[in-house]
């Protein structure tokens, strides 16, 4: 079902306090932080791959990616937990591909930290598939579920 009331639009420099919060849900191995940097550089090389979901002016999820030579890594998506299996994520995701599409992606690869493995059904329903697992591949101890999906070229 598509939520109401929810608007995507690229990401600002304004909504880096409330991304980097919600970037701790889906990196588990890092603080807010230590991850925020991470973001600012995706915001940077990446504008129109940093997308945010809002809701009565509120940010509530976010989702950014990067791509080379057609292959495009789906950095990291999260949602607010009050607001988690409403749609908003499929919202974003389905926004990303598009913008993804446009940039001329044909594979999308998703890193997954183990701990996040609840979020594997989600990405099934938006016909990824698993290939893989990289021991400590966000640091040691900390393992990743890899996850791909070809985009077919419109
Ligand atoms: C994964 C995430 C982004 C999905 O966003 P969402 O808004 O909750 O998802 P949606 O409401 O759009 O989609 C729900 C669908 O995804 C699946 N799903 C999502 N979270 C799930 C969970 N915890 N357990 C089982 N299925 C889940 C279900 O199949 C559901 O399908 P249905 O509506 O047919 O039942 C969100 O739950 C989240 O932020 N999780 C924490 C961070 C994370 O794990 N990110 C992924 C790693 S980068």
């Amino acid at each position: 079902m598509q939520p109401s009331g929810i608007t995507i639009r690229r990401m600002r420099e304004g909504d880096l306090d409330i991304v980097s919060e919600l970037a701790t849900l889906a990196n588990p191995h890092v603080t807010r932080d230590e991850y925020r940097p991470h973001i600012v550089e995706g915001l940077r090389e990446n504008p129109d791959l940093s997308l945010v979901a809002v809701k009565d002016g509120r940010v509530i999820g976010y989702v950014q990616a990067d791509i080379s030579d057609g292959k495009a890594i789906l950095e990291d998506i999260a949602v607010a937990r009050e607001y988690q299996g409403k749609g908003v994520g499929g919202m974003l995701l389905k926004e990303e591909l598009e913008a993804l599409r446009l940039r001329g992606a044909k594979i999308i690869i998703a890193e997954v930290h183990y701990k996040c493995a609840s979020a594997i059904p989600f990405y099934y329903k938006h016909k990824f598939r698993i290939i893989g697992s990289i021991q400590d591949h966000f640091g040691i101890g900390h393992d990743a579920i890899i996850l791909k999906r070809e985009l077919k070229v419109t």
